[in-house]
């Protein structure tokens, strides 16, 4: 990724980051959305939620949980994301981490969702070992990527996923609504 869209979009920052959390709050809405729906997290449970960027899909699974952990690197797509959720802020938490450093306890979430940026993390195998730390026996992981922009093969993931020791794994593609839509790679799995 070059440096003007990886300030836009994969670390997003100033001003082009506020532009590209514009951005992907229109384009990638359908598939926050979509991700929150599949996984289906109930009243009771807790979600955390890695690089929400600006914070549709957490949102959305404030709107369903109990309680919804954001963790992103970008101090800007917090801000974004803190705005977004300020009706429901009493149930959001926002913590400026990494897929690879969440900062949260052993077993405390119940779901985990990743949008968009399983493709940006610097090391999938620490990533993924950190997810499963802190997902509670039985917790679910869904992931989903672009095909297209952040280009990242299922089958890869499927294995890196399996060697972390999560099981009940199925992938599947994902086509969002709309004619300027890009196909997503999506995946599940819980811990068992
Ligand atoms: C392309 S944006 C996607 C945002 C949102 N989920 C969406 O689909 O619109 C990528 C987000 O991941 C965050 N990010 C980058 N590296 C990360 C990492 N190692 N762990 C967690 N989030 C990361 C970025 O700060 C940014 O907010």
């Amino acid at each position: 990724m070059n440096e003007v869209l990886d300030r836009a979009f994969g670390h997003p920052r100033g001003l082009l980051g506020r532009l590209g959390g514009a951005l992907m709050a229109h384009g990638n809405a359908a598939t926050e959305h979509h991700v929150v729906e599949v996984a289906a997290p109930s009243e009771a449970e807790t979600v955390l939620i890695i690089g929400p960027g600006p914070g549709v899909g957490l949102e959305a699974a404030a709107r369903r949980a109990a309680r919804v952990v954001g963790v992103d690197p970008s101090a800007d797509m917090l801000a974004l994301c803190r705005q977004r959720c300020a009706a429901l802020i009493d149930r959001v938490d926002l913590v400026e981490g990494t897929a690879e450093q969440t900062g949260q306890e052993d077993g405390s979430a119940d779901v985990v969702l990743s949008v968009n940026n399983v493709q940006l993390w610097p090391d999938r195998t620490a990533g993924f070992a950190e997810l499963f730390r802190v997902l509670r026996p039985g917790g679910r992981l869904l992931l989903s990527g672009h095909e297209k922009w952040l280009p990242v093969a299922r089958h890869a993931l499927a294995a890196e996923v399996t060697a972390a020791g999560f099981t009940d794994l199925q992938t599947w593609r994902w086509e969002p609504p709309g004619p300027f839509s890009a196909l997503a790679a999506q995946l599940r799995a819980v811990k068992p």
